[in-house]
């Protein structure tokens, strides 16, 4: 390694650490965010639930694909690679359809209308297809999902349901592609470093504006 790739490396990982950190601040703040799941009411306790189906169900694979796409180092692309071999193979989306037939929470049309408008952001966001600011996306989710899944289980129970495989899967094995994506942020800065003028948390901002829909509901007319 030359003097010259080193030293970029050594500030990529300065930068990586600082966006970690602000990432994890930004999951704590969503996570304390968030209502009671005993306080809440039966409609609200159902519309969450089904508002995450509506979004997660069809799109975290694409956001995954996306991300795949868009990365350019070797460290990112196994992270995502084996992310993805993960959702496919153990078919996330249906173990997701099963927890929410389950939890009497199947989406409806009023579901994917509530989040359209925040949903289709995130869709645009991706399309563009830029490498770091994706994976500090898409590690915020994964930190998130993680840390959400207890409340996620909170609000089935509260619909008299026993089904627990998606969160319980997405409660342990999000914690490794975290700490996976975090690892590869920095290697990606490195080889596909962005423009100082980027902002590299709008990913970050658009997500949080969509769980505060789902978690929130639509915007009364
Ligand atoms: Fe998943």
């Amino acid at each position: 390694m030359t003097t010259a790739v080193a030293d970029a490396r050594k500030i990529s990982e300065t930068n990586a650490a600082s966006i970690q950190e602000r990432v994890e601040s930004a999951i704590n703040a969503m996570i304390t965010s968030l209502p009671d799941a005993n306080e809440i009411s039966a409609d609200q306790r159902r519309g969450i639930l089904t508002r995450y189906t509506a979004v997660l169900e069809g799109n975290f694979i694409y956001w995954m694909t996306g991300a795949y796409l868009a990365v350019k180092s070797e460290a990112a692309r196994a992270i995502i690679l084996e992310n993805l071999h993960q959702e496919v193979r153990d078919c996330h989306p249906g173990m997701l359809r099963r927890f929410a037939i389950a939890a009497r929470a199947v989406p409806t049309d009023l579901d994917a209308m509530a989040v359209y408008e925040e949903l289709t952001k995130v869709r645009l966001f991706i399309g563009r297809l830029s490498g770091v600011p994706i994976v500090v996306m898409m590690a915020f989710f994964e930190g998130f999902i993680q840390k959400f899944m207890e409340f996620l289980a909170e609000l089935a129970a509260g619909q008299v349901s026993v089904e627990r495989e998606y969160t319980d899967v997405h409660g342990v094995c999000d914690i490794a592609h975290t700490a996976g994506l975090f690892r590869a942020l920095a290697e990606e800065m490195t080889i596909s470093p962005t423009e100082p003028a980027t902002n590299l948390f709008e990913g970050v901002d658009l997500l949080s504006a969509l769980i505060h829909r789902i978690v929130d509901g639509p915007l009364s007319v």
